[in-house]
């Protein structure tokens, strides 16, 4: 397999189907749970049929599957992480919707708008454990100590994740936060997920420890591109391509690293400030603000900074030594999730 495309291609169906099988109801009264969850997936439209909707780019389990391969294992031995992160990542976004009053995820309502809060939460929870009890199967194929060096990364990024999410709620309501706090927040959490995810493909792809940090940290740079990419289509993204509501990361005035950037600025800071400390938006407040941060220059700034973590991320990648086809698809991979508009 040489291209990202065939090994997409090979292995997102064999992703598919172990999801699948990770979420299948044991009882028919609990259809509505794991159908919830299923729509969520887009698996299911919203009332409840089979479908094909937009599930999202998959990018945390191919992370893993790559990384396994890269360093010379076979991708099927990383299939339980690869299943567990995508189901971690997806149960972090059905609650992140309710945190973040999301009414619109992959050009679809959100769960927490359907079947309401209280469903949504624990749907959420449901996944959370699924996620987690889908890492078991890892028992099949490695040792003990591997499996619990696998559950330990996963663990940890799970609590590194909440206190992330923590932080990027607490600072809606904050003046005073810098670019220190911000990318501290975002270690949380974004990367510490995406970071575990290759990490977790070259420990069971069998790297040694050296390689292991070397994925790390190529992960956690690739991470904090990654979210401020995220953060400049939340403000500039296309509606029609993000499938996320626009403007809304201003409307409920997340730092998010361009508004950072404006609200410190020489020129604009006075006036973006004023604003953010004022009393909630309305769209014509969106609109000041867009406009400010237009001023201020603040998209090109956050795409340099986004830039400048990809380059150590491809950096961490070289620093690894390995030379396989399957590195090259990552390096691919990283190059296209930073110019990625979705
Ligand atoms: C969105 O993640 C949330 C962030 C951590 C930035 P993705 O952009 O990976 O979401 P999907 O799964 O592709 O929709
Ligand atoms: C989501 O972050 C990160 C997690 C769910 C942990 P955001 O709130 O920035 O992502 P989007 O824009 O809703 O996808
Ligand atoms: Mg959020
Ligand atoms: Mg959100």
């Amino acid at each position: 397999m040489n291209t990202f495309q065939e090994f997409a291609a090979a292995y997102l169906p064999v992703l598919e189907k172990a999801m699948q099988e990770a979420i299948t109801p044991p009882d028919p009264r609990l259809a509505l749970h794991y159908d919830i969850m299923a729509y969520h997936l887009g698996w299911r439209d919203e009332h409840l049929r089979p479908t094909r909707a937009p599930a999202g780019k998959r990018v945390r389990p191919l992370l893993c599957l790559l990384a396994c391969e890269a360093v010379g294992g076979t991708a099927t031995d990383a299939l339980p992480a690869a299943v567990a992160v995508e189901l971690l990542h997806n149960f972090s976004l059905i609650h992140d919707d309710i945190e973040d009053n999301s009414p619109t995820r992959r050009h679809r309502p959100t769960v927490w708008k359907l079947w309401g809060i209280p469903q949504a939460i624990n749907v959420g929870d449901g996944m959370f454990t699924l996620a987690r009890r889908a890492l078991h199967a890892l028992a099949q194929r490695h040792p003990p100590e591997r499996v619990l060096h696998a559950f330990r990364l996963f663990d940890d990024a799970c609590v590194a994740l909440t206190e992330g999410q923590h932080l990027d709620m607490l600072f809606e309501n904050r003046l005073n936060v810098s670019v220190d706090d911000y990318l501290y927040m975002v270690r949380g959490k974004t990367t510490a997920l995406l970071a575990a995810s290759v990490t977790l493909g070259a420990l069971l792809g069998g790297a040694d420890e050296a390689t292991q940090d070397h994925y790390f940290t190529f992960g956690q740079n690739l991470g904090l591109a990654f979210q401020i990419v995220d953060d400049i289509l939340g403000i500039w993204g296309e509606e029609a391509k993000t499938g996320k509501s626009a403007a809304s990361d201003i409307l409920s005035k997340k730092k998010t690293l361009p508004v950072l950037y404006g609200l410190n600025h020489p020129e604009v800071g006075q006036a973006l400030r004023a604003l953010y400390a004022g009393p909630p938006f309305e769209d014509a407040e969106v609109a000041q603000v867009l406009n400010l941060l237009d001023k201020a220059n603040a998209r090109a700034y956050a795409q340099q900074l986004a830039e400048s973590y990809h380059r150590r991320a491809i950096a961490a990648l070289d620093a690894t030594g390995i030379r396989s086809s399957a590195q090259d698809i990552l390096r691919a991979f990283a190059d296209a999730l930073l110019h990625r508009d979705t």
